[in-house]
Parts: structure tokens; sequence; C-alpha cells
């Protein structure tokens, strides 16, 4: 057996017991307030199609992150076949290109695209720059580039992964582009969420956001990035708002996508044999995000978690107005750090 120093050994129990106070004291806080019909109204959700928006999107701006495959890419098709302008926020110039070029020969819409890597600050920033300068109105931003890991990774930044990409790309970017919201006083921001946000059960733990401290878990860290996401909605929500632009987020339905390609093959194995079976087609997600960036019927929703089109109550952690103003405190103090200001 390892010999572990008495001072790590101390320092583990005090670690320890701080966990187990911050779970006790989180159960004690929304334990009261998880309800069953909660869940079932999931369930109920979970069979409904998505509402369909037939009005065209002629010569609109879309910005859309992570277009490649999957969820992303059916979302610019359909907004494409609907007239739509649209920008692509994608990592991989080579498949960007190819969309792009197979968009515009079949739909012949404008499409262009920027090359970033979410998960790094810096590339986060030059996109809401970019973004910034544009001319035109943004008519509908959707954030939606995100990935689903079961070991931890780490940024050359030394953030993790999930974090990163859920939760502080969207939040930097959307803040970035204040100045142009407040311009141009139109604007329908769509945060690609998950129902798996429900597997931080007792809220985030704020001394350990980067899952440096706790062992790690794929689902835990996802649904932990998926939750400050919905978090800081609220508080975005409430900048927006002045401005005439609305921010929702929305579950895209469990959808057959390249998601998890990179990890073990036990897991694609599993996904491909056994999710993928019960999984529906991504043009699902992408309807229903065509119906929340322009259906007038939600021309003035903001705040809201749809799953797909429909609205949907949060858990207790997701709708606490004091958890999200206590994780937009520490994300402040945790981007000065990193030299990026909020
Ligand atoms: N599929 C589902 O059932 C499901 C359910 C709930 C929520 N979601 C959410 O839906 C969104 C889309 O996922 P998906 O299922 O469509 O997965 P996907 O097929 O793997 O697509 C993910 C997209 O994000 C891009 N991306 C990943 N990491 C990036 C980075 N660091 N920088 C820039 N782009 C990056 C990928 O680009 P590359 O091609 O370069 O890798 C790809 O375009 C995610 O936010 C996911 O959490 C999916």
């Amino acid at each position: 057996m390892a010999c572990v120093p008495y001072s790590d050994y101390r320092s583990g129990r005090k670690e320890c017991t701080r966990d187990l106070f911050m779970i006790n004291s989180s159960v004690k806080r929304y334990w009261p307030q998880y309800k069953w019909s909660n869940v079932l109204a999931m369930i109920r959700n979970m069979k409904r199609d998505p509402r369909r928006n037939p009005e065209p999107f002629r010569d609109k701006l879309v910005v859309i992150t992570g277009a490649t495959t999957g969820i992303g890419y059916y979302t610019a098709r359909k907004y494409a076949s609907m007239n739509a302008h649209l920008i692509m926020v994608n990592r991989d110039p080579e498949k960007s290109e190819r969309v792009r070029r197979e968009i515009v020969e079949e739909f012949g819409t404008p499409v262009d695209y920027l090359i970033a890597d979410l998960a790094l600050l810096a590339d986060i920033q030059r996109v809401g720059h970019d973004i910034l300068s544009l001319e035109k109105p943004v008519d509908v931003l959707i954030h939606n580039a995100g990935v689903h890991l079961e070991s931890r990774r780490e940024t050359p930044e030394g953030l993790e992964v999930n974090f990163v990409l859920h939760y502080l790309c969207p939040l930097i970017i959307t803040r970035m582009l204040m100045p142009k919201y407040q311009r141009d006083r139109t604007g329908r921001i769509i945060l690609v969420s998950s129902e798996a946000y429900r597997f931080a059960v007792w809220g985030l733990d704020l001394e350990d956001l980067q899952w440096n401290r706790r062992r790690y878990s794929g689902l835990g860290a996802y649904g932990a990035g998926k939750l400050a996401q919905i978090q800081s909605m609220h508080i975005l929500a409430r900048e927006l708002a002045p401005y005439n632009v609305t921010i929702n987020a929305m579950h895209p339905g469990m959808v057959r996508t390249e998601s998890g390609r990179d990890n073990t093959r036990w897991y694609r194995w599993y996904k491909k044999h056994i999710i993928d079976k019960y999984s529906d087609s991504p043009e699902i997600s992408a309807e229903a995000l065509y119906y929340l960036g322009g259906s007038p019927e939600v021309a003035h929703t903001s705040d809201v978690f749809f799953h797909l089109t429909t609205e949907e109550e949060l858990t207790p952690p997701a709708r606490d107005p004091e958890a999200a103003e206590a994780l937009w405190d520490r994300t402040r103090e945790l981007l000065h750090e990193q030299g990026v200001a909020l």
C-alpha cells in the first residue's frame, strides 16, 4: 500500500469533510423542492414531436457553433434550406469547407465560417471579436458545440474541457456581443443544453469547477457544464432583456450523432449498438432549433428551458437564483486569473 504523507492525509480528510458538508447542505436545500411530477413531465416530453416553423428565414443571419457534424450540421442545413445566411464556427477547416460547399451547392445561400477551438479562451475571444465586428445583426446565435468525454481532459490553459466548451464559451461570446445587441436591438440566442444537467443533482461544487479534486465522472462533468450554462442563462437573460434579445436553453432530444467518438472502444460499441438504436435522427433537433430561432410564437420568450420545443420546469439547483449569482462571482474570479474580463 502506498504510504500517504501525514500532511496529505490530513488535507485529504479536510477535503472529504468539506465535500460531505457541501453535499449535506445542498441536500437540505434542494431535496424538499424536488418533485416526481417534474421527472414525469420530462418523460412525457420525450414522446412529443417538435413544433415546426413554416416561415422562411430570408436574408437573416444565423451564427452556429459546431456545425461540422450531428445536430449543428443538420441545423445549418435546415436554416440554409429556409434561405438564411450562415456563419459556422468550427475547429476543423477541412470539414468546414466541405460543409460550406455542400450547403451552397444544394441551397444557394451564403455560408461563411470561422475557425476556432472553442475549448480555448484565446480562440473564444477572437471569435467574439469577429462576430462583434459584423455589420449585420445576428438574428440567431446557436451555441451548439459540445463533447461527451469519459475521462478528464484539460486544455493547454489548464481548464477542464467540458467546463469551457459548454459553459465558458457561450458565456464569454454572449457577453462580448452585448454592445452589438445594444446597438442592433434584436436577436435570439439558443443554448443547446441537455437533460443531462439533471446529473448535477445537488448543484455545482464552486471550489472544484475543474474536477481537480474529485474523482472525475464523464456524465457528472457533462451535467455540471450544462447546469452551469443554464444558471448563467438566468443572468444573461436579465442583461439582454432591455435590448429586445432573448436567450433560451433547449434539450435537442436523444439523437444519433458523432458524440462520444473520442471515447473508449467499449463506449463506442455501447453507443452504436444500444444508445443509437433508441435515438432519433438529429433532424428533429434541427426542426426544434429552427422553430426556437424563428417562430413568432416564441419571439418574446426568454430564460426558458425547452425539451425540443416544449417548455419544461427546471430542477431546483438549475432555477436557484442564489446559486446562479454565486457561480457568476466565482466565474469572474476564475476568468480574471486567466486574464479575461467578463
Ligand atoms: N446527441 C444527443 O443526443 C445530445 C443530447 C443532448 C445534448 N446534446 C448536445 O448537442 C450538442 C451537439 O452535439 P452532437 O450530439 O451533435 O455531437 P457531435 O456530432 O459530436 O457534434 C459536436 C460538434 O461540436 C464540435 N466541437 C466539439 N469540440 C469543439 C471544440 N473544442 N471547438 C469547436 N467545435 C467543437 C464538433 O466539431 P468536430 O467535427 O471538429 O469534432 C462538432 O461539430 C452538444 O452541445 C451536446 O452536448 C446532444
